[in-house]
């Protein structure tokens, strides 16, 4: 979508994987806080984003969206301001539906009211879902709320969440500035493996201003181990998916810091080019052998070697499946180690990955050099 946001994927925080409909403006406040004080928000990560459970069980006398008088006595207002003060966005939430998945109000037949409610109340980024549709096709539903915010005058990000329905990669690219492209994440490594495949499939239809959605991060939740978050963080940085964090920013361990503060991994997600990283390779048995890569600016490849195996195993990134001569002389760095690894491989390079981990570096050839 042409609104001038997400020339890279966004960044933020979600309150839904860890905290579901546990929120409150005290959450949100920490929230924000954790962000700043832990160094995360500096790193680019700049969306607070409160996800359903945020509104009154009812619109109000006139029509209007209220939050919940209990969990958020202050008002949305008062936060955005709060959150605009530590330099960070405010993220809101509605459906493309008569109600939210949690049953409160949503948005159908209401986009540009709420649209100008939320503008008004200073509202950064708007995730829209997709309960309670009463049938009617995504494409239908979701232009009106993008006319509606861009009625409002005010620049909000707008990110689809129609779990994929009808293959949003080909008709939401100027439509939102995300799509989902699949059902819902969980904390395990069977969800997050599934995701990523289907979500590879689109690779193709991301770019500046819009990005395939494959859900948000799972990392710190505790469903994983460190090797398998940190696959799952190297992959969705190199798919260019939204980097939205969601766990809980106030309590992490110093591995989940260590995981979502990887400034080398984060800069190949953020890259200028914005060219979705894929699958390109896979060995061993059920392909659980992988190599995923893409190119970056600068005419450098980012490359993630994923071992999806029960057993440690060696994979190889050949020239040939980036589209480089072999004979092309390339300088290696690991992503995950912070070194220079090796300054002159020719037609491939590999390591062994332990079993459920990846290693994930940066290629540069040495110039000139040809793709084939
Ligand atoms: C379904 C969405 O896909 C989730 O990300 C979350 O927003 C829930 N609905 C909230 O009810």
């Amino acid at each position: 979508l042409s609104n001038g946001l997400a020339q890279t994927p966004q960044m933020g925080w979600n309150s839904w994987n860890f905290f579901a409909c546990n929120i409150n403006e005290s959450l949100i406040k920490e929230t924000a806080d954790a962000l700043v004080s832990s160094g995360l928000a500096d790193l680019g990560y700049n969306y607070v984003n409160i996800d359903d459970c945020w509104e009154a069980p009812t619109r109000d006398i006139k029509g209007q969206l209220v939050p919940d008088p209990k969990t958020f006595p202050s008002g949305i207002k008062a936060l955005a301001d709060y959150v605009h003060g530590k330099g960070l966005k405010l993220g809101i939430y509605s459906s493309a539906g008569v109600f939210t998945c949690q049953v409160r109000p949503a948005s159908l037949f209401h986009e540009n009211d709420d649209a100008a409610t939320w503008a008004s109340w200073g509202v950064d980024y708007l995730k829209y879902d997709n309960c309670f549709n009463l049938g009617i096709k995504p494409i239908d539903r979701y232009p009106p709320m993008r006319d509606a915010l861009n009625a409002t005058g005010r620049t909000i990000f707008y990110s689809l969440c129609e779990w994929g329905e009808d293959d949003p990669a080909l008709w939401a690219g100027n439509v939102g500035n995300s799509w989902r492209t699949t059902d819902d994440i969980n904390d395990t490594w069977a969800s997050m493996t599934t995701i990523a495949d289907l979500n590879d499939k689109w690779a193709a239809y991301a770019g500046p201003g819009g990005w395939n959605d494959p859900d948000m991060l799972e990392v710190g939740n505790g469903g994983m181990n460190y090797l398998e978050y940190r696959s799952h963080f190297s992959i969705w940085a190199i798919m260019k998916a939204p980097l939205l964090v969601g766990c809980d920013v106030r309590n992490m361990t110093t591995e989940t810091f260590e995981i979502l503060s990887n400034k080398e991994v984060i800069a190949v997600n953020q890259d200028p080019l914005g060219i979705q990283g894929r699958k390109v390779q896979v060995f061993g048995t059920n392909d659980c052998l992988q190599v995923w890569a893409g190119p970056l600016s600068g005419t450098r490849f980012a490359v993630v070697l994923w071992n999806r195996c029960l057993e440690s195993g060696t994979i190889k990134v050949s020239w040939e499946s980036l589209g480089l001569e072999s004979s092309t002389i390339v300088s290696v760095r690991d992503l995950w180690k912070h070194e220079d690894v090796v300054t002159d491989a020719v037609s491939s390079f590999g390591v062994t990955v332990d079993a459920h981990s990846c290693e994930m570096f940066v290629l540069t050839p040495k110039v000139p050099h040809s793709r084939v």
